[in-house]
């Protein structure tokens, strides 16, 4: 579990509060306009929430860490990694974000990912963050900006794979190295 100023970020469980407040995330139309997820009834926002509670740790290449944002006791949100590259010294990370447009523009977004971006660096290892957008999804895009990660021209070895109209932004090397790659943990030893 992690603790930032105004926000838990801790593995997704199959409550029912959750489900509640994971059917009305997802069932909003501005949260999927650049995500990858279709519209979903109850029970199968169910069980892509009972999914997301088995994705708690990073140990091999794809691993996927997802953590409940919450607020005041709601989930109001998520945030997760991908491990994209295993070997210390080229360790990537890709991220992904989202929280409720009800409650946008608050900063909420850019605390959670801010503190798992320094979560990704000290106790993952990373040495470098990336995150894949839709080019049009400027929030997006400003998140990234905000967290210090910067649009890329060209993807190295270990990024995550880019599709046409999407942006690829990152930050390696001086930001990442908080994570000494001879004395950085391995993955599988980061724990939420
Ligand atoms: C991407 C997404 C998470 C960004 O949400 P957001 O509301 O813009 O981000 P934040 O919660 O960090 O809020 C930032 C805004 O709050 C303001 N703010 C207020 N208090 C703040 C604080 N303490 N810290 C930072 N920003 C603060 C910022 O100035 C910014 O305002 P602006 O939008 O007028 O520039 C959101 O649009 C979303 O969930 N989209 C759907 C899912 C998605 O597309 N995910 C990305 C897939 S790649």
């Amino acid at each position: 579990m992690l603790r930032t100023e105004r926000l838990v970020l801790r593995p997704h469980r199959l409550s029912d509060s959750d489900a509640t407040d994971w059917f009305a995330l997802q069932s909003e139309p501005a949260v999927r306009e650049f995500l990858p997820w279709p519209e979903r009834d109850a029970a199968s926002s169910r069980r892509h929430l009972r999914d997301r509670t088995r994705h708690t740790r990073l140990w091999q290449a794809d691993d996927f860490l997802a953590l409940a944002v919450e607020l005041d006791g709601h989930l109001i949100g998520d945030v997760s990694l991908h491990l994209r590259a295993v070997p210390a010294t080229t360790r990537t990370v890709e991220m992904g974000w989202v929280v409720h447009p009800a409650l946008g523009g608050r900063g909420y977004a850019t605390e959670a990912a801010a503190a798992l971006l320094e979560f990704a660096i000290t106790a993952v290892g990373a040495q470098r963050v990336t995150a894949v957008t839709d080019a049009r999804n400027t929030r997006s895009v400003a998140l990234a900006e905000r967290l210090g990660l910067v649009a890329q021209s060209t993807r190295v070895p270990g990024d995550p794979a880019v599709a046409p109209g999407e942006t690829l932004l990152a930050v390696s090397g001086g930001r990442a190295a908080g994570g000494n790659a001879t004395t950085a943990p391995g993955p599988g030893d980061a724990r939420v």
